[in-house]
């Protein structure tokens, strides 16, 4: 009888204890946004980007801010008037030893630059674009004069709300036709090349290149802290500061996601290590194809400049075809971390070698391929937010 009575109270301490647990798993859920994936102020800039209230430039900058950047820095500042939009640079708003010579920092300029003047196309503007115009100030990235002028919409235009960096698993099974990849490498524009690595032994080289960058990177402690400073774990650090790398544009499988976001974050050494077996066994491992991206001189903001807007172009035609694009810039950061601690430059050669051409330079390394799974959107801060 006493026995039965202890067991009862038991069982329902257990139930109570099941319930609280529950509850507390509920709390803890809805606390970090396992529910709200892509919603909230911080992804608000993608929900409303083409508000017919804004008519003039300033709706122009509500496409600059969906675009690209390294770590999802969102390095810029605009001055907008009624006839022109200055974009500037926000030193602030490095990557650190990541990106020591602000390579990248220029790049995602370029990026926001491309959404910016296929806006002013879509929505009438004439533009004439002068890049780095000011020799004494080199936060200066460009300077945009509008004019009235005839509405040219666009199918890159269009693909502004939908392109986002997918780092889920490609499908193996289906190949990039040649001719797409010629199509991508044409959109380049004379300013910037393609070089495309698909042949089993080019592509194995370059995916080498990339997991031994992502070693030396993880074994950096001091690239390894400037990479953590901008990934945001808690979503109250997601909504409050709307930048950075988050757990849902990270993590593509749901309830891998749901789980990443539940449990308490990792540790930066557990998370370097998320991250190598994540470039080895899921980026490089379901690549259909790498590609690098060069320029003329890649140490020059301008051609920088030309770089990024000839990235945000081949990321939106990709978008438009239902291709992922993931870079995968390791080789390349390692080659500048290099030189900027003078130590010998192991990945710069190899990048040059695989290059081939000396009149070219490597901006970016990056994947292509079908993907598996749909990218979630990574948040912005809004245009009222980055305006000088
Ligand atoms: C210059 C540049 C370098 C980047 N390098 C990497 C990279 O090495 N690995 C990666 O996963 N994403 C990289 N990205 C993608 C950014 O992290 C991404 O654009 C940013 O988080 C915003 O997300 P979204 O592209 O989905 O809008 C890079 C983007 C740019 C513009």
């Amino acid at each position: 009888m006493r026995g039965g009575l202890t067991r009862r109270v038991l069982l329902r301490g257990a139930g109570a204890g099941g319930v609280l647990a529950a509850a507390g798993g509920l709390w803890r859920a809805w606390d970090q946004g396992v529910f709200d994936v892509g919603r909230g102020p911080a992804y608000e800039p993608w929900h409303r980007w083409q508000s017919a209230a804004d008519a003039g430039p300033l709706g122009l900058v509500r496409a600059a801010v969906l675009a690209a950047s390294p770590h999802n820095s969102q390095p810029w500042l605009f001055r907008v008037t009624e006839s022109r939009i200055d974009l500037f640079a926000d030193p602030a708003r490095n990557i650190g030893a990541v990106d020591p010579y602000r390579r990248e920092m220029y790049i995602g300029l370029g990026c926001a630059l491309e959404n910016l003047l296929l806006a002013a196309d879509a929505r009438g503007f004439a533009w004439r674009l002068a890049l780095m115009p000011d020799r004494a100030n080199a936060a200066h990235a460009a300077r945009i004069d509008f004019a009235p002028g005839s509405r040219a919409t666009s199918e890159l235009y269009d693909a502004i709300p939908r392109r986002h960096t997918n780092r889920g698993p490609y499908d193996q099974a289906r190949a990039v036709s040649r001719e797409l990849l010629d199509d991508l490498a044409r959109l380049a524009g004379a300013d910037a090349r393609v070089r495309w690595f698909t042949a089993d032994a080019e592509r194995r080289r370059l995916g080498d290149l990339i997991v031994r960058a992502t070693e030396a990177s993880v074994a950096d402690d001091d690239q390894s802290r400037a990479s953590a400073d901008w990934f945001r774990s808690r979503w109250a650090d997601v909504q409050r500061h709307r930048d950075g790398i988050t757990i849902d544009a990270n993590v593509t499988e749901p309830l891998l996601r749901a789980a990443a976001k539940m449990l308490p974050p990792l540790s930066r050494e557990r998370s370097d290590r998320f991250w190598l077996t994540a470039t080895r066994d899921t980026f490089v491992a379901t690549a259909t194809g790498f590609g690098l991206l060069a320029v003329r001189d890649a140490r020059d903001n301008a051609e920088r400049l030309r770089g990024g807007r000839a990235w945000q172009r081949l990321h939106l035609h990709a978008t438009a075809r239902g291709l992922a694009l993931h870079p995968l810039n390791q080789p390349t950061e390692r080659a500048d971390r290099e030189q900027s601690l003078g130590i010998e430059p192991t990945f710069g050669r190899v990048l040059a070698e695989l290059l081939g051409d000396p009149r070219w330079e490597t901006l970016m390394t990056f994947r292509i391929g079908y993907p598996t799974r749909a990218a979630a959107l990574s948040p912005r801060r809004a245009a009222e937010a980055v305006l000088i």
